[in-house]
């Protein structure tokens, strides 16, 4: 039975609610995101910002939202109206619901060039080695064809909602506990060899040493932004994931888990990317199609180039595919909580929906002349939406999300539900301070900041 079938609060095992929160934490925001932009946004200083809002934001949001979660065995909205009924709080659920089908709308486009990078390099594209402007003529041509990202995208959507509608099978605990150490590995091998070639030592140096002008207030917004993104926090699904926990959980432990994990994927993502990138004279500030440009041309360099970029690739797919499953069961669960919708039907139609707010983003690098040339706020519609939604929604929600347990559910309510399970919370004072100064002030100081000055993009 799957475990999102079964009664609330039944994860199989801690490990399999450790794999399902890991998975849905590591993805396209750790392999595809991170590196574009920390690339956008001056490398190495952005990177150390990062790593600030990971620990000080992520972290603390991360074990609030499970807590919110076990506690009310609800989603997001259902979780804050039981706790505070006929309030307005229900609205920061409604905001990670809207939000979560935004994201799945771009994220499952970029999923699918993934999916067709693996076909692409499996049929020998890759083969001859390409140089660096070689290799974006072939992604360029890759997302301009319509029939390619929508067909890919499509789909992505349909192989998550498959999943989702049948529940997440105790195959997919099975799968991840092979997968996620094979993607480590792969991940460490690439990085070497990509650290070991000819120039790589400019790419290092962009990736590691910090050039502290390069920082604006933007670029803080940037790297808290991509912080919430990568670790999946402030829309709820950690909501979701933490109403399927049991009462004996270590909640802190696995919340680290994930956290640590995630981060360290995401700076393996830049040792590949970065000095590749410089050894071959490429542009850091590439935008969304960075590591499409970068990856294939290591690959066609490499010894069994093939099979390594082939396995890379379908590897990036599942670790896409395991985020994706839990940002559409986001939404899903509460169609069902909440509105007594049948799982199969808030999939397909959620699923549907998503997919025709996801053609602008599958059109806008090339495929439509009309979305391709124009800006979005500057910049293309797949930009923008990851910008508005994986950058500024998440972090808005974040930021309630801190404010309510800090101030309005109460630390105390909250330290106890943590502690139930019989695990002393030993850092609780800490915790309590991130939660109720550090988070909901840092987050509105530098989103009050964007906002008075308009400067929302890098
Ligand atoms: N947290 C998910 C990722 O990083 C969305 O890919």
């Amino acid at each position: 039975m799957s475990i999102f079938q079964k009664k609330r609060g039944a994860w199989g095992s801690r490990l399999g609610f450790l794999l399902a929160a890991a998975g849905s934490a590591i993805g396209l925001g750790n392999i595809w995101r991170f590196p574009y932009i920390t690339g956008e946004n001056g490398g190495a200083a952005f990177v150390i910002l990062y790593l600030f809002f990971v620990f000080a934001i992520g972290l603390p949001v991360l074990i609030a939202e499970l807590t919110i979660g076990r506690n009310t065995r609800k989603n997001p909205v259902g979780a804050f109206k039981k706790l505070f009924p006929k309030t307005l709080w229900k609205w920061v659920g409604a905001l990670g619901v809207f939000t979560g089908i935004a994201t799945l709308s771009f994220y499952a486009v970029v999923a699918g060039w993934a999916l067709g990078y693996f076909i692409k390099t499996l049929l020998g594209d890759f083969n001859q080695a390409i140089t660096g402007a070689q290799s974006e003529t072939i992604f360029s041509q890759f997302s301009s064809n319509p029939l390619f990202v929508i067909g890919l995208f499509f789909l992505f959507i349909l192989l998550t909602a498959v999943i989702v509608k049948e529940g997440v099978s105790a195959g997919i605990e099975r799968w991840s506990k092979i997968l996620m150490p094979v993607l480590f590995i792969l991940l460490i091998v690439l990085a070497v060899y990509s650290m070991s070639l000819e120039g790589a030592g400019r790419g290092l140096e962009f990736y590691l040493k910090p050039d502290f002008s390069k920082i604006t207030p933007t670029t803080f917004a940037m790297a808290l932004g991509q912080a919430m993104f990568s670790l999946g926090i402030g829309i709820g699904i950690m909501i979701t994931y933490g109403s399927y926990l049991s009462k004996n959980d270590h909640l802190v432990g696995s919340a680290s888990i994930v956290v640590l994990f995630d981060t360290v994927i995401a700076i393996i993502a830049g040792l590949i990317i970065f000095p590749a990138l410089f050894a071959m004279n490429m542009d850091p500030a590439g935008g969304p199609g960075l590591i499409f440009n970068v990856l294939p041309s290591i690959f066609a360099k490499m010894p069994i180039g093939t099979v390594f970029g082939g396995g890379i690739f379908l590897l990036i797919s599942l670790a896409a595919l395991t985020s994706t499953i839990s940002i559409l069961e986001l939404p899903v669960s509460y169609f069902i909580d909440d509105r007594k919708w049948s799982r199969k039907k808030a999939t397909w139609l959620i699923s549907l929906i998503a997919f025709i707010m996801g053609i602008p983003s599958a059109l806008s690098m090339g495929a439509s002349d009309y979305l391709s040339d124009i800006p979005f706020f500057g910049m293309g519609f797949l930009d923008m939406m990851s910008i508005v939604f994986a950058n500024y929604a998440l972090t808005i929600g974040a930021f309630f999300i801190s404010v309510f347990v800090g101030y309005k559910w109460g630390i105390k309510a909250a330290v106890k539900d943590i502690e139930q399970s019989g695990h002393k919370f030993r850092l609780k004072a800490v915790w309590a301070f991130l939660i109720r100064f550090i988070c909901p002030v840092a987050i509105a100081v530098i989103l009050g900041y964007i906002m008075i000055t308009g400067n929302y993009l890098n």
